[in-house]
């Protein structure tokens, strides 16, 4: 049984570029260490899977579960995250190139201030690990969050997601996650959320799939 690999996608900015919204040092960290170390896990617990599997071994598949949602979660939300976002000053920035979006979240939520303190209220009310995410389910939108590297799950489609686990801010912010929050607003890449709102689900995670 042959077993698809997946990797680390490549930032679709510098390192450098989110700055001073997120520092340089914490981009290359969380990309280049953490979620790697997520891609890396995945595989491996997907090839001793595929041993599990080719000599009928169910205790040992059963045993790999957690392994694989969790690295895989984390290979996932990692990969959303990193397209969902995008440098300050370039166009995708402005919440304006996401029309049809905006409209939606003004319908929701009265105005789109309303929304962005829902939001971070329910990123501030985390406990733990996890992250905050938009979702679109089946014609309405959604906060959801989800614990550890749990993946947006269901039929929602993930719009946008913010990492909440301190890897994502501790080394800028300290304990400052209100101000990482706020920052943040800055530097969501909205011509990303429009088209993920546009299309499905399918279409979201299409970006993930392995390379056998
Ligand atoms: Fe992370």
């Amino acid at each position: 049984m042959s077993v698809g690999t997946y990797s680390l996608p490549k930032l679709p900015y510098a390192y450098n570029a989110l700055e001073p919204s997120i520092s340089a040092q914490i981009m290359e960290l969380h990309h280049s260490k953490h979620h790697q170390t997520y891609v890396t896990n995945l595989n491996n617990a997907l090839k001793t899977y595929a041993t599990a599997t080719s000599s009928n071994d169910i205790a040992g598949q059963i045993a790999l579960q957690n392994a694989i949602k969790f690295n895989g979660g984390g290979h996932i939300n990692h990969s959303l995250f990193w397209d969902n976002l995008t440098p300050a000053s370039s166009a995708e920035a402005s919440p304006q190139t996401a029309a049809t979006l905006m409209a939606a979240i003004t319908k929701t939520w009265s105005s789109f201030d309303e929304f962005k303190a829902a939001f971070t209220k329910a990123l501030l009310g985390l406990q733990g690990s996890g992250w905050g995410w938009l979702v679109k389910d089946g014609g309405s939108l959604r906060i959801v969050t989800t614990k550890d590297q749990d993946p947006v799950v269901g039929g929602e489609v993930p719009i946008f997601g913010v990492d909440m686990w301190e890897h994502a801010y501790y080394l800028q912010y300290l304990n400052g996650k209100a101000a990482y929050i706020e920052n943040i607003w800055k530097v969501i890449n909205w011509k990303t959320a429009e088209t993920r709102f546009n299309g499905g689900r399918d279409d979201v995670f299409k970006v993930l799939k392995a390379a056998i």
